[in-house]
């Protein structure tokens, strides 16, 4: 039985390829919706960018809706330094041609949860969780109704990649990732910890570009463009695909591992703003709130990824 989601996201390439990989995903993940938000870049291209994902997958009738275009108190922050003016640079894409929901993603997330049974949908964030924080302010009943979220953020012991102590998606919308993880909702991280054992390199593009295919040359393109921020910092051998360890791990959870720890969100500090503490050797009481992921089977993640990708 495939696990109903609603995909949160701010595309971004790494967004784009999670996408890609639920959309390919069918017998896995039920995709209900796709909700927008301010992150990599602004939310009018963070929405069509969604669209053009699915129009991609040859998935139109995906419903796309805009959520928050600003984090809850503060400005908002993007990365075009990583993902390009557009937020998929690398390729040119044509616009979408597929409609913009007109109802609120906020609202829809809400909606979607108070009709689905309680306990049956799982909300996958991949950018920062305003959408979702501000969903839960709104209707404080839909918390309970969460089976998991399974989201791509925070850092620990690989530290932060947007400031010395922070992660990107928690660092521009701090306020909102601590009304989420102090909701009480399941929640499992995919932090930096593990997404930079993700890495791409150029094998693993070759993949997706001798696939022949419009979808694995997009990929290629994709990350070619999204690996030289990371290279050039980290020196690594490629780009992290940070967002499709969410949606790998909906698919083939044995592929990572982790553990169950406190982890609290830094929302005053601005030297250590957004950092996410985790309680790794349970020297508080504070309750363990998050599976918090730190081991990949890199190989094993990218078979999964480029088997499903060449299936689009
Ligand atoms: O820090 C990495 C995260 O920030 C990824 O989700 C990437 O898409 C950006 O949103
Ligand atoms: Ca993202």
């Amino acid at each position: 039985m495939p696990r109903k989601i609603i995909i949160d996201t701010d595309p971004g390439q790494d967004d784009a390829v999670a996408i890609l990989l639920a959309l390919a995903s069918p017998d896995a993940v039920e995709v209900l919706g796709i909700t927008a938000v301010a992150g990599n870049v602004p939310l009018h291209l963070t929405q069509k960018n969604a669209r053009i994902v699915c129009e991609l997958a040859g998935h139109v009738h995906v419903p796309v809706f805009a959520g928050c275009d600003a984090p809850i108190r503060r400005k908002l922050v993007t990365a075009e330094h990583v993902h390009g003016k557009t937020g998929l640079d690398g390729p040119v894409m044509a616009d979408p041609t597929m409609p913009l929901q007109d109802m609120h993603g906020v609202d829809f997330i809400v909606e979607t949860l108070r009709r689905e049974p309680a306990g049956t949908v799982t909300l996958c964030p991949l950018g920062p969780l305003t959408n979702i924080a501000v969903a839960f302010q709104k209707a404080p009943d839909i918390v309970g109704r969460v089976q998991e979220i399974v989201l791509m953020g925070g850092a620990y012991f690989e530290v932060g990649n947007i400031t010395p102590a922070a992660e990107f998606n928690i660092y521009v919308d701090p306020e909102a990732a601590d009304i989420v993880f102090k909701s009480g909702a399941p929640i499992v991280v995919m932090p930096l910890d593990v997404t930079h054992k993700a890495l791409t390199s150029k094998a693993r593009v070759d993949v997706f570009r001798a696939m022949g295919t419009e979808v694995g040359r997009m990929v290629a393109a994709w990350t070619d463009f999204f690996e030289r921020f990371d290279v050039a910092k980290y020196g690594s051998a490629g780009a992290p695909l940070h967002d499709p360890c969410v949606i790998a791990y909906l698919i083939a959870p044995d592929l990572f591992t982790g553990r169950l720890v406190n982890l609290e969100i830094e929302t005053q500090s601005e030297l250590t703003l957004g950092m996410t503490v985790a309680d790794w050797w349970g020297v508080t009481s504070r309750p363990k709130n998050a599976m918090f992921m730190g081991g990949i089977n890199a190989d094993g993640f990218f078979a999964l990824l480029t088997e499903r990708i060449a299936r689009l």
